[in-house]
Formats: structure tokens, C-alpha cells, sequence
């Protein structure tokens, strides 16, 4: 028998189609069954009783359930035994057969007794990870959650080599969330901490730039020179000429990429290069803004829809595409982007066209950094308070009697 001070030595078994025997219905059993499910054994478990998630298991056809308890035998043809019964002379002879059938077993009673030990595993991105520390699962357990913590927000550096060779350059179009760092999701992080070259706009989470280790190349995408094209075209140009260059390309956008973004024309004049692009979704400013100003923009019986606008063109431009009119009919939340310049304009409108002039409005300044700020006013107010306050972009606006609902400094 195997002492536990032994090294084990590490092995990643193939289990597809092959028999494992499960001895035991309880939570050691609901516990491993997913992984074998996942690597594809053929799983038998014997057990007079399950755990409910084993049950429903064994319903959807993962497995198959033999209610009985462990008799000699039950082992033939098996690759790889599971021995977690309650009853420790069953876990004693099921271990015997196992060695006398030269199948690896698990035993979840008696390590020292096992001739295999579960490690402490977890996925991430087409990695697994898996961790033995002999006789401390519960470390087994941190040093995984830090190894796969690491390479899903990217602070362990794990590039891909083998497709990064066979392919030349790939761009991620990431939305990095509204400002606040800790709001980016977690595959735009790891995205981040792979790049070779980061084109980067004003708004979103800045400060994660100056984490990038020295070799990677920041441009602001702003300060792209545009000469006679367009700034959005010197941008495209930069993804295209980077990509072909071989780089890994993180176009690193505010809030989700695809909200007033123009992120579809960077993925659009990619593909006219033949250059795919994986898109990263973000939290927009547009819900996450309210929300950490403590406006939510839906409530229960008080709006039943929000809709987002942008601002960046007032009401009476014929370049606008909104139906001002419409919006200003609709009882719910309306939420503006790119609005302080015209908000005066924009709220005469609403309520030239039925919004009621004391409806609630908040302005929420660069929210999610450390210089948010909120200003609350009515649609007939807005305007001025906007002036007198000196609220500068960027800012969300958020117009509708959900305004009111959340509780405030002081109350
Ligand atoms: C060009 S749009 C991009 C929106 C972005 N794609 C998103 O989903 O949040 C820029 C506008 O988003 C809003 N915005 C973005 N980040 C913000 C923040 N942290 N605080 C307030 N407004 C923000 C402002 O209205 C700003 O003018």
C-alpha cells in the first residue's frame, strides 16, 4: 500500500467511453460526478440511496444507479473506482478487489488506503488546473482558487503560444466597463494581460492601463494622427496595420463597446481585412452609472421600461435620429448619454411634448471613479442647475420618477 508521504505522480486520465465505478450515493459522490460526467465515463454507481443532485443525475441519463449496497464483482471491467460508502468493511473489500484488479481507486474514508487521490481541479480558458497537497485538501482547494483566479483575471501571465504561432495577430474589441477598474469583466482582463499593443479610449477604466508590464504599447486612441481622414478611420487603420504586424490587439472601449461605441465598425473593417475579432462585452454607463448613484432603472410599479438615447445632436438637428416626440410620451425611464451640452434643449422638447414639467431627473458625473458626483433637479430645472453646477462630461442623465425611489445622503 501506498504511504501518503509518497509522491503522487500526476496524471490527466482519458475516460471517455471507459467504466468507472462509483461505490456510494452521498456528497462525496455528487461531488466528483460532474467531472466524470464531463470527461465522458461510462459511470456505474452502486448504492441502496442518493443525494437528490445525484438522483437528478442519474434522471437526465449521466449515469447508471444500481440500489444496492457494494458485493465482490462489482469492479470487473472498471478503469477507475470511486470508494466513498458509509460503511467502512465495504470501503475495506471494495479496496481489496480494486487491487486485485489493478483499477485506481479513490478512497474517500482512508487516503493512506487509496491507490489515487483527487486533486483539487478547476478550468479556466482551455487550462485545467489541478492541485495535490497529500493530506490538506483545504490547501489543495486555495492553491487552485489562486491559480485559476490568476489566469481569469490575467494577473498570472499565461499567453497562448501554440495559437498565437499559427495565426498572425488577433484583435478583442473589450468593453472595459464605466471607469471604475473592478469593472471590467474578467475575460477582458485576462485579454488585457495578453496584449502586445492597447488602443485605448478616454472614458473606461484608464487606470488599468498603467498596470500593463513596460512592453506592451499604449495609444490613445484620441491622439491617433488622422490628417485627412477621419479620426474613426485612423482608428481602424491602427487595429488593421497592428494585427497584420502579428500583435495581440486589445481595442480597450468605455462601457460596452456596442452602446453609441462604434464598435461594429472596427469588427467591420476587420473583416474587410479578413481579421477576426473577438468581442468582449462590457457594463454600459448607461445602467451602471443610476445604479451606483443609486438609481435603478426599473422599479417595480414605478417604470415598466427604460430606454437609452444619445444626446450628442439636440432635438431639432436634422441629423438626430430620435423620435423626441415618442420618448416624450413614454411613461418609463429615459436615460441620456452624451446629453450636457443639450440637456436645456432636450428637456424643453420632452415636455413641449406631454413629459410632465416636474419630472424627476438626476445627472451623474463620471460615476464609478473617485469624482462622481450627483445633481437632482426636475426637467423644467435641469438646464440651469446643470450651468450653475459646472457639470462637465462625461455624465449620464436619468429622467423619470425612478429618480426618487432609492434612499439619499441624509435620508
Ligand atoms: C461615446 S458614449 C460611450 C458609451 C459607452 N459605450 C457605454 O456603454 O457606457 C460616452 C458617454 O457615455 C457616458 N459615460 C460613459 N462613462 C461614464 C461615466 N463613468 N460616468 C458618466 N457617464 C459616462 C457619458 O454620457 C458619455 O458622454
Amino acid at each position: 500500500m501506498a504511504r501518503i508521504e509518497q509522491a503522487a505522480y500526476p496524471v490527466g486520465l482519458r475516460l471517455a467511453g471507459r467504466r468507472v465505478v462509483v461505490l456510494g450515493g452521498g456528497q462525496v459522490a455528487q461531488r466528483r460526478l460532474p467531472a466524470l460526467i464531463a470527461a465522458g465515463a461510462d459511470v456505474l454507481l452502486v448504492s441502496p440511496s442518493a443525494t437528490a443532485s445525484v438522483e437528478a443525475m442519474v434522471d437526465a441519463g449521466e449515469l447508471r444507479w444500481e440500489r444496492r449496497r457494494y458485493r465482490d464483482g462489482d469492479l470487473d471491467g472498471a478503469w477507475y473506482a470511486l470508494i466513498s460508502t458509509d460503511d467502512p468493511a465495504a470501503n475495506e473489500a471494495a479496496s481489496a478487489e480494486a487491487e486485485a484488479r489493478r483499477v485506481w481507486a479513490v478512497r474517500s474514508d482512508d487516503a493512506g488506503a487509496a491507490t489515487a487521490w483527487t486533486p483539487a481541479t478547476g478550468r479556466s480558458e482551455g487550462v485545467t488546473v489541478a492541485v495535490l497537497t497529500g493530506q490538506d485538501p483545504r490547501r489543495s482547494a486555495a492553491v487552485r482558487d489562486a491559480i485559476v483566479e490568476g489566469l481569469r483575471d490575467g494577473s498570472l501571465a499565461a499567453p497562448h503560444y501554440r495559437a498565437r504561432a499559427a495565426s498572425d495577430g488577433r484583435v478583442a474589441l473589450v468593453g472595459g466597463g464605466p471607469g471604475d477598474p473592478d469593472l471590467i469583466t474578467v475575460r477582458g482582463r485576462r485579454l488585457l494581460a495578453e496584449a502586445d499593443v492597447v488602443i485605448a479610449d478616454r472614458l473606461g477604466p484608464r487606470d488599468l492601463l498603467a498596470e500593463l508590464p513596460p512592453h506592451v504599447e499604449v495609444i490613445d486612441a484620441a491622439k491617433i494622427p488622422y490628417g485627412r481622414a477621419m479620426a474613426q478611420e485612423a482608428i481602424n487603420a491602427a487595429l488593421v496595420e497592428h494585427a497584420k504586424a502579428g500583435k495581440a490587439v486589445v481595442r480597450l472601449k468605455g462601457g460596452d463597446p456596442f452602446v453609441f461605441g462604434r464598435g461594429m465598425e472596427e469588427v467591420q473593417a476587420l473583416a474587410e481585412h479578413g481579421i477576426p475579432c473577438t468581442v468582449v462585452p462590457g457594463i454600459s454607463s448607461s445602467i451602471s452609472v443610476p445604479g451606483v448613484a443609486g438609481i435603478p432603472v426599473t422599479h417595480r410599479a414605478v417604470a415598466h421600461e427604460f430606454t437609452v438615447a444619445s444626446g450628442h445632436v439636440a432635438p431639432d438637428d436634422p441629423r438626430s435620429l430620435a423620435d423626441w416626440s415618442a420618448l416624450a410620451r413614454l411613461r418609463g425611464t429615459l436615460v441620456l448619454l452624451m446629453a450636457v451640452e443639450n440637456i436645456g434643449a432636450i428637456a424643453e422638447t420632452l415636455v413641449r411634448h406631454g413629459r410632465p414639467a416636474g419630472t424627476p431627473v438626476a445627472v451623474v458625473q463620471e460615476g464609478t471613479t473617485a469624482a462622481q458626483r450627483r445633481l437632482d433637479a426636475t426637467l423644467e430645472t435641469v438646464a440651469e442647475r446643470v450651468r450653475a453646477e459646472g457639470i462637465r462630461p462625461p455624465a449620464v442623465i436619468v429622467i423619470g420618477d425612478v429618480v426618487t425611489v432609492g434612499p439619499r445622503d441624509g435620508d
